[in-house]
This record gives structure tokens, C-alpha cells and sequence, in this order.
């Protein structure tokens, strides 16, 4: 695969947790491409790494070993402003708890990246709007986060993520904590906006199902002589 096809080529990726006796390693030499356009389920054992990875390919935390390319940008020699720039920019995160801010309403929880991002409130405003639509919920904009369903605050976070329409979709068992039909309803939208967007998706999920729905399932074992790439049949 040429490097200017791949979303993501992340090589030799190591990433452990404190020193001496309390020392973990999480990752070890981790290699994995992601084509553009691309959706990958992540999935394997809990606390196998999959967070540790989302979280390097995101860019909210760095690697002790290995390279990270994003869309051909080689993202470990940048200056910590680029670095936030690609992140802001490029990639939308999904957390499995929402994470949405309690004292903004849905609307304005998805027009809070636009708005950081310098756009004025009413570009923000319509665009998330347009968003909160796409997700269907439209009638639930001035709706704080509590006033909302676990899987209405999932579809916000869904939006949000998208509000800077980027180019690559990190979703960190977006349906870990909802009901089977919210789970089902939320993996639909996941995959309906992936393709209506043109994005590229890794999705960490313990759905087998949902897992095989997706072009390709990459799995985490526990030692990384382990891990392995598992092309859809
Ligand atoms: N900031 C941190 N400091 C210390 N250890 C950490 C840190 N973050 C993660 N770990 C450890 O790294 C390992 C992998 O954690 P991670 O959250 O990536 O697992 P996971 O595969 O996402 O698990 P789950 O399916 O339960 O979400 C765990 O042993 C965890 O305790
Ligand atoms: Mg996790």
C-alpha cells in the first residue's frame, strides 16, 4: 500500500506506563496501516491496550518507540501547536463515556469545536445544527446532557466529533454502555455517516458482531508477538 492511500501508518509503536517494579508495557512494536476510507474494528481482552492505542493515534498522548504518520504528515516530529492543530483539525473522537459538558446544551456541545477553532457562533451554531440533524435529534438541541438518553448523549458526542469534519473517526466503544437497540441504532449511524463523510474509522468495540461488520478487524492480544491483522473474509 503507498503511503499517500493510508490514513494511518503507525510502525514500531511501544507505550508502557511508570518505571521500575510498577513498570507496564502496553504496547510493544505495534505495527498498523489503515487504508483511506477504511473502517477497522480494534477489538480484543480488557486493558490489552486498546484506549493506549486510540489514544497515540489521536494524538492525545505520544509513543516511547515507533512513528505515527497521519495522511502522510509525520506526526512525531511536530511542534506541539501542530500537533494540536492535525488533532483539532483532522480527527474526531468518540469516548466511551460521552463526555460532553453538562452545562452546555447539545447544541452548543457541538458547535464548542467550531467555536474553539475561531469559526463565529453563527457558522458554529448552523453547523452543528446541521450535525444534530444527521444524527437525528434536531428536537433535542437545547437539551442539556442529562436531560438526554445514554444513546441520545452518544449520537451528541457522534456530532461533536464530526463538527470539525475530519478526516479520520476514533470511537472508543462508542455502544459500550447502551442497550442493544441503542447500540445497534448508534453502530448504524457510526456507518452511515462513515461513508456519507468519506471518513476514515477505528472503532474499538467487545461486539463480535459489530466487529465483523467493519471492513477489517485489527486484534490487540496480550503480548504483542501475539497481535495480529485480520483481514475480512
Ligand atoms: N495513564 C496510565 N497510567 C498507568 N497505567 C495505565 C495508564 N493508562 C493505561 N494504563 C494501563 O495500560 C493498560 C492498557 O489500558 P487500556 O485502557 O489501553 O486498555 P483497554 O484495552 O482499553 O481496556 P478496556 O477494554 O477495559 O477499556 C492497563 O493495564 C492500564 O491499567
Ligand atoms: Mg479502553
Amino acid at each position: 500500500m503507498s503511503e499517500s492511500s493510508s490514513m494511518v501508518r503507525a510502525t514500531g509503536l511501544s507505550k508502557g506506563f511508570g518505571a521500575g517494579l510498577t513498570r507496564v508495557e502496553v504496547i510493544q512494536e505495534l505495527d498498523l496501516e489503515v487504508a483511506t476510507g477504511e473502517m477497522v474494528a480494534v477489538v480484543g481482552p480488557s486493558g490489552v491496550g486498546k484506549s493506549t492505542l486510540l489514544h497515540l493515534i489521536g494524538l492525545l498522548d505520544r509513543p516511547e518507540l515507533g512513528r505515527i504518520v497521519l495522511d502522510g504528515v509525520q506526526t512525531d516530529d511536530l511542534e506541539p501547536d501542530a500537533r494540536a492543530e492535525l488533532r483539532n483539525c483532522d480527527i474526531g473522537f468518540v469516548f466511551q463515556h460521552h463526555h460532553l459538558l453538562e452545562e452546555l446544551d447539545a447544541l452548543d456541545n457541538v458547535a464548542l469545536p467550531v467555536r474553539i477553532a475561531g469559526e463565529k457562533g453563527r457558522v458554529a451554531r448552523d453547523r452543528a445544527a446541521g450535525l444534530l440533524d444527521a444524527v437525528g435529534l434536531s428536537d433535542r438541541a437545547s437539551h442539556f446532557p442529562d436531560q438526554l438518553s445514554g444513546g441520545e448523549q452518544q449520537r451528541v458526542s457522534v456530532a461533536r466529533a464530526l463538527a470539525m469534519r475530519p478526516k479520520l473517526l476514533l470511537a472508543d466503544e462508542p455502544t459500550g454502555n447502551l442497550d442493544s437497540a441503542n447500540a445497534e441504532r448508534l453502530f448504524q449511524l457510526v456507518t452511515e455517516l462513515h461513508l456519507k463523510a468519506g471518513l476514515t474509522s477505528i472503532i474499538v468495540t467487545h461486539n463480535e458482531e459489530m466487529a465483523r461488520r467493519c471492513d477489517r478487524i485489527f486484534r490487540l492480544a496480550r503480548r504483542a508477538d501475539l497481535s495480529e491483522n485480520v483481514r475480512k473474509i
